[in-house]
């Protein structure tokens, strides 16, 4: 299975090439080779492990680059061609597009255009997104985010490809809650600076046996926290949301560049809180930071965890109130439950099934993985 598309780029500027080939990577696309002018290409393109998407920036001389190269998408019609040029001249890109150019795109390069265009490529070849990512997000320490991610997770795995990253990199305790112990950790996958390597990936996540779900745990030692970088997760988020169906991270609150990518990428960010002051004021805090980052009310999901009928410190209406959002979900309090499966090991969908909580984990489970949630207020 691939996990990445195989790129080349043909640039005769150094610094564009460069540049080009820094998004590139970001997007989790593998660059096979750069090269300043077109001759290369023909050979490259006939082997048999040829990239699936050649870049070609015609500047300076467009017309005769694109006879360079025009005759290569005839010859290729399993690889497709971009074309990209400052100069929009309707004759050029009629041109392109008759040659069997598949996109043309006008420099300076619109990031968001440039990447639904991969998309669109990757697509072509089975590789395109199709996870649904969900972003747990503590309001404060003890709130129960790792029991609603490792839960969340494990109820999505036993209908469909699911994923569970440790984000909390320091004290994470995802790995534990399931029992394992992986030999490589996210850390490992980030020291490889451009190509994902496909056998350290298999070799990191972990599969857990009886739920299928697939780990990948926080760093062993503490320094190797510092490997992980906002690039790194950039690239690993996507490479992931090609593989499987649903991509769950236990995440911390933080806006630190990981932590926004993180946000940023993700479809939905749970704020997990409880029914008490320091929990609402956090997570008005953040929703706010949210907000102002651009992220849209219906990408956020308010849950309330170890919810009693009886007895909270501020009412459910209230915090709706503050937040302008609906809490979307209330996990009952279960203490019992809860504390044997973190000394067990094993989440408590799978160790108590039937339990009040475990329903409404699962509960919660579908209601994140499907669009009629309670969204904004
Ligand atoms: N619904 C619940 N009912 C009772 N206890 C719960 C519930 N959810 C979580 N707990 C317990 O609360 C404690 C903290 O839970 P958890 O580790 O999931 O929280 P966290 O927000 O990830 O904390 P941390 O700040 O350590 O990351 C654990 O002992 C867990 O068993
Ligand atoms: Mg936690």
């Amino acid at each position: 299975m691939f996990v990445q598309l195989n790129a080349v780029i043909i640039d005769s500027d150094d610094t564009n090439r460069q540049e080009l080939a820094h998004f590139l990577t970001g997007f989790g696309v593998n660059l096979v080779g750069q090269y300043a002018t077109p001759e290369p290409l023909a050979a490259l393109l006939g082997r048999a492990d040829a990239p699936q998407l050649v870049i070609v920036n015609l500047d300076p001389n467009s017309q005769e680059n694109l006879k360079k190269v025009g005759h290569l998408p005839r010859q290729f019609p399993n690889i497709s061609f971009f074309a990209m040029s400052q100069v929009i001249d309707a004759n050029l890109l009629m041109d392109a597009m008759h040659l069997g150019v598949k996109e043309f795109i006008p420099l300076p390069i619109s990031e968001d255009k440039f990447a639904a265009a991969i998309e669109r490529v990757a697509q072509t070849y089975g590789m395109g997104k199709k996870a649904r990512v969900i972003h747990v997000i503590p309001t404060m320490g003890g709130c129960g985010s790792t029991t609603v991610a490792c839960n969340v997770a494990a109820s999505l795995a036993q209908e469909s490809k699911t994923a569970l990253i440790d984000l909390d990199l320091m004290r994470g305790g995802v790995a534990g809650s399931f029992d394992c112990r992986p030999r490589y950790t996210i850390a490992d996958i980030m020291a490889s600076a451009e190509k994902v390597d496909k056998q350290l990936l298999d070799n990191a996540l972990a599969i857990h046996r009886s739920s299928n779900l697939a780990i990948l745990a926080r760093p062993e030692l503490p320094e190797d926290t510092q490997r992980v970088n906002q690039p790194g997760l950039h690239r690993l988020l996507n490479i992931l949301g090609r593989m499987f169906d649903n991509v769950v991270i236990d995440s911390m609150m933080s806006i630190d560049p990981i932590y926004t990518t993180a946000i940023q990428a993700s479809d939905l960010n749970v704020i997990v809180m409880q029914l008490n002051v320091p929990s609402a004021k956090n997570a008005e805090r953040f929703v706010g930071a949210m907000r102002r980052m651009g992220i849209e009310a219906n990408k956020i999901r308010i849950v309330v965890n170890r919810f009693v009928k009886k007895g909270w410190d501020i009412e459910p209406s209230e915090v709706e109130r503050a937040l302008g959002l609906k809490i979307s979900w209330m996990v009952p309090n279960d203490f019992k439950n809860a504390i044997a499966a973190i000394n067990f090991g094993e989440p408590v969908v799978l160790r108590a099934p039937k339990s009040e909580m475990s329903v409404s984990l699962k509960g919660l489970a579908q209601a994140l993985n499907s669009k009629t949630l309670a969204q904004a207020a």
